[in-house]
């Protein structure tokens, strides 16, 4: 294990605690990574994090340096981080887990770190955030794996095997809705999710887009989003509830609805699916996923103690699961594990294949495998899906401007324009 990866995690939240940090500690345990790093700007988050039961129980013995350390009574700082990238050697596992708005300027602070880089969705905000850090990645022979883990779900992967073979038809017009729960209202999200910043549609629509062109390998090439500004309950508007149109370069349709107001007591995490409808020579096709309710229906004595947590369930199965499969501890199971063993495993790899040789060979070896990732496309990379940033731009073009059209003009500079 001394000579795998060490693992910097940026971001102690949400996502890191119910799914990233437990894959990278099945991932420790397995000896494909090393020791873990986790800064964050409060004690009191990292804390939480650390002493997490589930975690503890799951993987026992394991944990991971926590900075600032509330241990040693460091205070609270926004760029503790800084101090972890000095010192950290380059190449390492860096995983970005920080509010959308931070991805841009902290990936460029860890790629000019020459880190490889693993980060949630969204990459960026802009497309020419994405083709500068993208251009910056290149250059220095890292990668960037972006987790949309729902490339992962292999019915996703059975899809696109599917339309790919032409077993299908074309892609005509589609559905897909993805609809928190109603506590996240009164969560973080007013502080930051408000019309200036973001929306329904950016925030968690980019899964079904991506995942429509991930089946497809057809790029979007127009959006419109309609949302009537509300208060969030601290005041603040937000575009709480949206309905977006995404438009495709062989003219389908794709009708995405986001929101916040699952009921709380309903039985499914959220609620979200999709369904697309293709046209062929001698009949028409369909992909109907619904990918909350996955055929289980689990009753439980006592309800969870978290918000949204029910004592009646639809469990998903397939997305992140920590279950026993003999010896000590648990493992991590599901398309949300499997996704971040690809990206974390990429690095690895790389990093495995070139050990050893002159600085000049090594770059040209990283090189060539990159270019190989981003040819084959399973992994989200900024070379390969920068389309999904020009849609975040066009949806935020449109929402800003009464729901009018915004076109994404391709060409040597892609960029976007109202209609
Ligand atoms: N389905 C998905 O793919 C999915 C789901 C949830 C979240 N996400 C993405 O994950 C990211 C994080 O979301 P979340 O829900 O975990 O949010 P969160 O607010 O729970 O966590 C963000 C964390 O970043 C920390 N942070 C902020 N500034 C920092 C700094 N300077 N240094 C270190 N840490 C800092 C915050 O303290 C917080 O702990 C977002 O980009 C979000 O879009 C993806």
């Amino acid at each position: 294990m001394s000579d795998a990866l060490q693992v910097f995690v940026l971001g102690p939240g949400m996502i890191t605690q119910l799914q990233v940090l437990p894959s990278l500690y099945h991932l420790q345990r397995q000896g494909v990574l090393g020791p873990i790093t986790v800064a964050g700007t409060r004690a009191t988050s990292l804390k939480a994090l650390f002493d997490d039961a589930g975690h503890k129980r799951a993987f026992p013995g394991q944990s991971f340096t926590p900075v600032p350390d509330f241990r040693k009574h460091e205070p609270d700082a926004p760029d503790a981080y800084k101090a972890v990238l000095k010192k950290l050697p380059p190449r390492q596992c860096a995983v970005v887990c920080l509010p959308d708005q931070m991805h841009y300027p902290v990936i460029k602070e860890l790629l000019l770190h020459d880190q490889h880089v693993l980060t949630v969705k969204p990459f960026v905000l802009t497309y020419k955030e994405a083709v500068e850090l993208e251009g910056l990645a290149r250059d220095r022979g890292l990668l960037v794996g972006i987790e949309y883990h729902k490339r992962f779900d292999d019915r996703a992967l059975i899809a696109r095997k599917r339309y790919r073979a032409g077993d299908f038809g074309e892609f005509k017009i589609g559905q897909a809705h993805l609809i928190e729960k109603y506590y996240y209202q009164h969560s973080n999200f007013q502080n930051w999710c408000t019309c200036e910043n973001s929306d329904a549609f950016t925030y968690i629509g980019c899964h079904y887009v991506d995942l429509v062109a991930f089946v497809t390998g057809l790029l979007p090439v127009s959006v419109s989003v309609y949302s009537k500004p509300q208060p969030w309950p601290n005041g603040k508007m937000g575009y709480l509830w949206t309905d977006a149109r995404v438009l495709w370069e062989n003219g389908a349709s794709l009708n995405v609805i986001n929101g916040f107001g699952y009921p709380d007591d309903g039985p499914g995490g959220n609620t979200q699916g999709i369904v697309l409808h293709m046209d062929g020579p001698s009949g028409g096709g369909m992909m109907w996923h619904s990918d909350q309710f996955r055929g289980v229906k689990h009753g439980t004595l006592k309800q969870g103690g978290d918000p949204g947590d029910t004592a009646f369930m639809e469990t998903n199965p397939d997305y992140f699961q920590l279950i026993w499969r003999g010896g000590e501890g648990l493992e991590p199971v599901g398309y949300g594990f499997r996704s971040i063993e690809y990206i974390a495993k990429a690095i690895a790899r790389i990093e495995r294949t070139t050990a050893g040789l002159s600085p000049k060979d090594a770059l040209a070896k990283r090189k060539e495998m990159l270019a190989q990732y981003d040819c084959e496309g399973l992994m989200a990379t900024p070379g390969n899906s920068s389309y999904n940033e020009l849609v975040i731009e066009a949806g935020r073009l449109s929402i800003t401007n009464g729901a009018r059209e915004a076109v994404i003009e391709y060409g040597a500079e892609p960029y976007v324009r109202l209609k």
